[in-house]
């Protein structure tokens, strides 16, 4: 089915000047980006972003890391979006993703691993609405 998926591009991928080679991967794999936005989001963006990893030992490296730099949020739709999207992207760790896949390709560390994809529908849709509103996406 068509579906929306919500992607980041990260703080160490747009220093690096990335962003065009990764929207082409995407674009690529057949996602179309239908919402994009440049942002440097604050720390406190940051932790309300990830509040599902509050517990977590990495919380504050990854909302310091993530309100480090500028981000392009974005909202990619086609055919089974959030499957392929993290099939391109790769696994989050690059050191374990598979060759070809942006984080093989761009990524420097677990933390600093280029970008991000929704995992599931119900998150697809609450990422999408934390930084999108109706109006910004245009299919
Ligand atoms: P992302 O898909 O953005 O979702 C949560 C992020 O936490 C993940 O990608 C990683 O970049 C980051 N992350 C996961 N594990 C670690 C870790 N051990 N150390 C630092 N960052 C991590």
């Amino acid at each position: 089915a068509i579906e929306r998926t919500f992607s980041m591009i990260k703080p160490d991928a747009t220093k690096r000047n990335l962003t065009g080679k990764i929207v082409d991967r995407l674009e690529s794999a057949g996602l179309r980006v239908v919402a994009s936005k440049r942002v440097y989001m604050s720390k406190a963006q940051a932790e309300a972003f990830y509040a599902v990893h509050r517990e977590r030992p990495f919380y504050g490296e990854l909302t310091a890391f993530m309100s480090s730099g500028p981000t392009v949020v974005q909202v990619l739709e086609g055919e089974d979006a959030i499957a392929k999207n993290r099939e391109v992207m790769g696994a989050t760790n690059p050191a374990e993703a598979a060759p070809g896949t942006i984080r093989a390709d761009f990524a420097q560390s677990i933390g600093e691993n280029a970008v991000h994809g929704s995992d599931a529908p119900e998150t697809a849709k609450e990422e999408i609405a934390f930084w999108f509103s109706g109006v910004e996406i245009v299919g």
